[in-house]
């Protein structure tokens, strides 16, 4: 495969929603020539008017590019979008980053490799606002060739890093890093909803939480040493200690007729690791309820 650098690289972007009218714009902004397609045409109007160049079908757009990224709303719409562009994919690269479970993605492989193409799936940590920018970075993986020749181009989206040749890989750390986004969120609304319960505003309680859990955030490699090595002792923040203190977090919940819903599943593991005899034990052992058994 030849090296593509950029400037010169005809890309193809499927789906202009907000992520992809944001890719569009970094590669506007670089000089590619830039083929744009989207199930709701309107929607390409603006891009055309810098200069990108609107096609009428999926197949037409990936005609024009030899990296194809797709940037829909799920799994289904990219086969739909992807299986309409059917033979065209032939000899390109197609670089999903639409969000998609690995099963998603290992579907999806099947189907573009079944074309002729090359598939790399991408999971991309930025919001439209900061894409393009030294804050965004993407997950990279499935077919190496093609992501090496076409990484001038994607790393002006954001920092690239392939994490393996297996297609679902980057799918694989995106449910886990997802996970870890939307158990922060939920700490968040219960802490809110408590403040606001006493008539505190949510952004004075806002400023504190934020700097508190970058210092919780600090813990998480020892944490996740402590993990890998299944070695729990500690003499820093014990299971018995958590379970005590989210026990009376949750009754001050309920005590102003809040739902605990959130983090009432919480509380059940770290008295099942107490209850099992880990009281002493790091509160990071707590993954031993949720973890594949060994
Ligand atoms: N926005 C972000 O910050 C962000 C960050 C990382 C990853 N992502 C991921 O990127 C993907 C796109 O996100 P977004 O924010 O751009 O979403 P969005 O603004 O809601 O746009 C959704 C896009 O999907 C298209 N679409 C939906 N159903 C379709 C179908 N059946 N066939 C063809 N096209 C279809 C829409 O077309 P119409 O215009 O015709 O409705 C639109 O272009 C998602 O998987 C998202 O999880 C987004």
């Amino acid at each position: 495969m030849t090296p593509t650098t950029p400037h010169t690289v005809p890309v193809t972007v499927l789906g202009l929603g907000n992520l992809g009218q944001a890719l569009v714009g970094v590669l506007l902004a670089q000089g590619h020539p830039t083929t744009v397609w989207n199930r709701s045409a309107h929607r390409a109007g603006p891009l055309v008017a810098r200069g990108a160049t609107a096609a009428a079908t999926p197949a037409e757009a990936a005609a024009a590019g030899g990296l194809v990224v797709v940037a829909v709303l799920d799994h289904d719409a990219a086969r739909e979008v992807l299986a309409g562009a059917g033979g065209a994919l032939a000899g390109r690269t197609v670089v999903n980053l639409t969000t998609g479970g690995p099963e998603a993605a290992r579907d999806l492989a099947a189907l573009v490799t079944g074309q002729g193409a090359a598939y790399v799936d991408g999971a991309v940590y930025a919001v439209p606002q900061t894409v393009g920018t030294p804050d965004a970075f993407v997950l990279y993986s499935g077919d190496a060739a093609a992501y090496d020749a076409h990484r001038p181009v994607l790393d002006l989206f954001g920092e690239g890093t392939f994490v393996g040749d297996a297609p679902d890989l980057a799918a694989v750390h995106d449910t886990a890093l997802l996970s870890g986004m939307y158990g922060m969120f939920a700490g968040f609304f219960q802490a809110v909803a408590l403040a606001d319960a006493e008539g505190i505003g949510a952004p004075a309680v806002t400023s504190a939480l934020v700097r508190w859990l970058g210092a919780a955030a600090d813990a998480l490699p020892q944490f996740a040493q402590e993990i890998d090595r299944r070695a729990y002792a500690t003499t820093t923040s014990n299971l018995r200690m958590n379970a005590v203190g989210l026990r009376d977090i949750l009754a001050a919940t309920e005590a102003r007729g809040l739902p605990t819903d959130l983090l009432a599943p919480l509380l059940r593991l770290f008295e099942e690791q107490v209850a099992a005899g880990h009281a002493e034990a790091s509160l990071s052992r707590t993954v031993e309820s949720l973890r594949v058994p060994r």
